[in-house]
């Protein structure tokens, strides 16, 4: 019986982003920090999925260690924005590009130059997002999702964080930073693989509580 899920995310931007989306599911989100624990944890995959799958895993590990694991599903996410120009940089180094200390107006700002003279069409960009999540029994899921959009010629908007100001959403005429929490949930990458993974989560809960149980655990993307 699933009671909680606890997200690896120490970002509280990202954080208040999850609890909206998953708050239907009527179970208790939690951060890492509001279970207490801190986990450093080198994220080298070579994929979204890999490194949320390395985050999910290494938080479970240590509440399996302290047998605070039970009706618990270990959620992590892995993001970045891939910038067509720059042969899709900064992709999955995203969080490390010019530095994890840098802040976000010196690395937008940087972007921004670096895409000087590019006119309209060759500025697309796309935020992507892969969900892990490992279920008390041990089985793993991910989910993908994915906001194709165009890079700005200034930072605009306050809302959202990290690379939100220079990403412009053509449908809506405005950075992810100028819209509302509820617009940008609706139609971000992370919404997207976030509802995926709600999708998955109860085909997989109600599929183990049917005849059918072992063929749930197949279902793994
Ligand atoms: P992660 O925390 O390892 O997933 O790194 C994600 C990186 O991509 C961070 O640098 C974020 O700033 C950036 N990023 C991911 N999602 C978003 C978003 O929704 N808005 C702005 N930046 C984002």
């Amino acid at each position: 019986m699933i009671k909680r899920i606890v997200f690896a995310t120490g970002n509280a931007g990202k954080m208040k982003e999850i609890r909206a989306i998953l708050a239907d599911l009527g179970l208790e989100v939690l951060s890492m920090k509001d279970v207490g624990v801190s986990a450093d944890i080198e994220e080298d995959g070579s994929t979204y999925e890999e490194n949320a799958l390395i985050k999910s895993r290494a938080v479970a590990a240590g509440l399996r260690k302290d047998g605070r694991l039970e009706g618990t599903v270990v959620m992590a996410d892995d993001s970045g924005l891939e910038i067509d120009f720059l042969n899709r940089e900064p992709g999955v180094y995203s969080a490390r590009y010019m530095g994890e200390d840098t802040s976000y107006r010196i690395k937008n700002a940087n972007l921004i130059e670096r895409l000087e003279g590019v006119e309209d069409e060759r500025r697309g960009a796309r935020f992507v997002c892969a969900i892990a999540a490992v279920l008390p029994d041990g089985h793993e899921l991910t989910s993908r999702g994915v906001i194709e959009g165009r890079i700005g010629y200034e930072e605009k908007g306050e809302n959202g964080f990290g690379y939100d100001p220079i990403f412009y959403v053509p449908e809506f005429g405005r950075t992810t930073a100028e819209l509302t929490e509820a617009e940008k949930n609706r139609v971000s990458h992370r919404g997207h693989a976030l509802r995926l993974m709600k999708e998955q989560l109860k085909e997989f809960t109600e599929g183990k509580n049917s005849p059918r149980s072992g063929e749930a655990g197949e279902r793994i993307s």
